[in-house]
């Protein structure tokens, strides 16, 4: 055992994992093994989503299974309903996603269950109804009647019609399609390790998902595609991308969308979603928020030699779509649900208590004084 202290576990490695890796001989994030830009491409959500939670892509009889049990479980109940209609309008919608989950589990009888095929369950239920909930009060908030899911329609199709009663061009779809599966995943983030650390005490599953949620808020971690969608917002124009910026980094401010832990020399996952941010820029005909993120971009590695992260371009790209800055890290939960998923059942099957050390640094031991004599 040694003293030396690691904030942040800055390059501690905790335990094994076979979902997702960085692999440095194709310098990408891989999922099961396949590079995400390939997957982005090749396949569907759905595909991704259980290629993550079973380990392998799917044949036909597989996927069409798998999205039939998706779109029937797509429904929230009555009291679900009802709960997001009492929900403060102005609550944000991360705290949002993180209450629902939580009733979710209050209305399972299987929530103490952790046996695989119970969890397996959970799962489907988690995936299928978080959107459903989420888009409730996208428009709940709106003052606009709750639209329910259509089993017709695809996973993204469906949100968009949720959310706006109808489907966008099949490009802008595929766009969003494309974010979900960038989303998916990614190791031992600080959300997963939530998930997981709670999974360690043997906890349940929507107890963990709730906290994983919790801890995707922040603006250092999910929470960072609204602070650069905020952050364009306040630039307003590309000619005015570099004095913001100098401005910025002359007052020693954290830009929103920069930097990662894993990704020193830039995200594996930027350049595929920065091609759709650009098709969806098209498509809106406004080019203008695409124009102010490249002289951001630029401007980041000449001065600070520091890259976009996956929410740089994503925050712009849900904004042309039409969500509402709030809403970006929502979807991210709808996308990271599997990933999160999928680790929950990792640590189940193979667990150990996750319980770190701390060096003390208080006051030497001292007696107790009564009140009194205080
Ligand atoms: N803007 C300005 N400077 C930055 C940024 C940034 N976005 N990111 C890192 N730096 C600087 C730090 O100030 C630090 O400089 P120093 O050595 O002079 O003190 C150096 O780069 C190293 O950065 P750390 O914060 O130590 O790196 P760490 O790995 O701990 O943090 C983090 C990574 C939290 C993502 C950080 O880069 C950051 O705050 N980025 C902005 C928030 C963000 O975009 N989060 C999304 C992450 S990706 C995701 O969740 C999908």
């Amino acid at each position: 055992m040694t003293d030396e202290i690691k904030k942040g576990l800055l390059g501690i490695v905790v335990d094994e994992t076979t979902i997702s890796q960085v692999m440095p001989e194709i310098n990408s994030l891989t999922y099961r093994g396949y590079a995400v830009q390939d997957l982005c491409e090749m396949c569907s959500f759905e595909e991704v989503a259980y290629l993550i939670l079973n380990g392998n892509l799917p044949n036909g009889i597989q996927l069409n299974k798998f999205k039939k049990e998706e779109k029937e479980n797509r429904n929230i109940t009555t009291n679900m309903r009802e709960i997001i209609k009492h929900i403060p309008k102005k609550a944000h919608p991360m705290d949002v996603s993180r209450t629902i989950v939580s009733v979710m589990g209050l209305e399972d009888k299987d929530t103490s269950d952790n046996s695989p095929k119970a969890n397996m369950r959970k799962i489907m239920k988690i995936f299928a109804k978080t959107p459903t909930a989420i888009a409730a009060f996208f428009r709940i908030r709106k003052g606009k009647k709750i639209i329910k899911p259509k089993k017709e329609l695809s996973f993204s199709e469906n949100f968009f019609y949720m959310c706006f009663g109808k489907i966008p061009q099949k490009e802008i779809v595929k766009a969003f399609d494309v974010s979900l599966i960038l989303y998916a995943e990614h190791s031992f983030n600080v959300s997963t390790f939530t998930a997981r650390t709670i999974t360690s005490s043997l906890s349940d599953i929507y107890s963990a998902i709730t906290g994983a949620i919790a801890s995707l808020k922040g603006p250092l971690h999910g929470g960072a595609n609204e602070e650069v969608m905020n952050m364009m917002k306040k630039i307003k124009t590309p000619n005015k991308a570099k004095s913001w910026l100098i401005d910025n980094l002359n007052k020693k401010q954290v830009v929103m969308g920069f930097g990662h832990r894993v990704y020193k020399s830039g995200d594996s996952r930027v350049p595929t979603m920065k091609k759709y941010f650009l098709k969806v820029s098209k498509l809106k005909k406004d080019k203008n928020l695409y124009k102010i993120s490249e002289i951001i971009e630029k401007e980041m590695i000449e001065k600070k030699n520091i890259h976009p992260n996956l929410d740089f371009p994503t925050g712009p790209t849900y904004h042309l779509m039409g969500f509402d800055t709030d809403f970006f890290t929502p979807i991210f939960v709808i996308a990271r649900i599997t990933g999160w998923s999928a680790h929950i059942i990792e640590q189940y099957a193979s667990n150990k208590l996750i319980r770190p050390l701390s060096k003390y640094k208080g006051s030497d031991h001292r007696k107790v004084v009564l009140l009194n004599q205080r």
